[in-house]
């Protein structure tokens, strides 16, 4: 643990003020634009991933399912298409994504509870739900302190399904990948007319993947934390990984 401990302390020192003065901020700017931004950016792309993630992600009737850092709902929504007999709690910081959130849900016949909280404390009773999901978020969090806390919230045979961005292990591809981000971001924020904030945070984005970790030392975070049954799948060079862990 102590080199992930060691890398934690890290990217804490790098961007612990980012996340504490400016994250919530760039949320608020793009709230009601950021599904489409993200299809432009990801030409598509991140639709059919995403079909992919939530194909994984076995749901059953009267099961209570946690979506932490749930920003405007698509994972819930989409979780509530494959299995409407569950109740879905949302948690994310970000008044004004889940406010486009809920109103997504509702548009479509969903009911999703939201929580609008700081995840690295999560304000549920321990051993309380039988799927976690956290899906492009983990960049910004302390991932220590997140893991532990979804763990505690899971009931012994529960899983945590997780999806994201990560460092590319191959030095070329991450490169490569590095520059594609940076181009497409500040592309994408001239495209949605971004505020400053969002603006500022385009070096920042880049910068947390190169601090970040790979599909290997994910897995490898994830049963140091004491999750059984690690699974991590690799996509795309590895610039996306798919995780799954569970709590025994
Ligand atoms: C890139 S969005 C991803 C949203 C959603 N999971 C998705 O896949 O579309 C990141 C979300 O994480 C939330 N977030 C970042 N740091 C957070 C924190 N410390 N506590 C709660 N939410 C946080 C933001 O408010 C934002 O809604």
């Amino acid at each position: 643990m102590t080199s992930f401990q060691e890398k934690e302390n890290a990217r804490k020192k790098a961007f612990e003020s980012i996340w504490e003065t400016k994250i919530n901020a760039v949320f608020a700017d793009v709230a009601a634009t950021y599904d489409k931004a993200n299809d432009f950016a990801s030409l598509g792309l991140l639709k059919g991933l995403r079909r992919r993630f939530i194909a994984t992600i076995d749901v059953e009737q009267g099961q209570r399912v946690l979506d932490v850092c749930a920003g405007t709902n698509v994972i819930g929504i989409e979780l509530l298409k494959k299995q409407p007999e569950i109740e879905v709690h949302a948690i994310d910081r970000s008044d004004s994504m889940q406010e486009v959130g809920k109103a997504r849900a509702a548009q479509q016949g969903f009911e999703i509870k939201g929580h609008i909280c700081d995840v690295h404390s999560l304000p549920f009773p321990d051993n309380h739900f039988d799927v976690v999901t956290l899906q492009y978020a983990t960049r910004h969090l302390r991932v220590i302190d997140v893991f532990s806390e979804i763990k505690r919230v899971l009931k012994p045979g529960g899983s945590f399904y997780h999806f994201d961005m990560l460092r590319p292990s191959n030095k070329i591809i991450e490169e490569a990948y590095c520059l594609y981000l940076k181009g497409c971001l500040k592309t994408v924020s001239w495209a949605i007319k971004s505020g400053p904030e969002a603006k500022a945070c385009c070096d920042y984005f880049v910068d947390a993947i190169r601090l970040f970790y790979s599909t290997e030392e994910l897995s490898h975070l994830l049963s140091e934390l004491g999750f059984k049954d690690v699974t991590g799948r690799s996509l795309l060079g590895g610039t996306v990984a798919m995780h799954k862990a569970c709590k025994t």
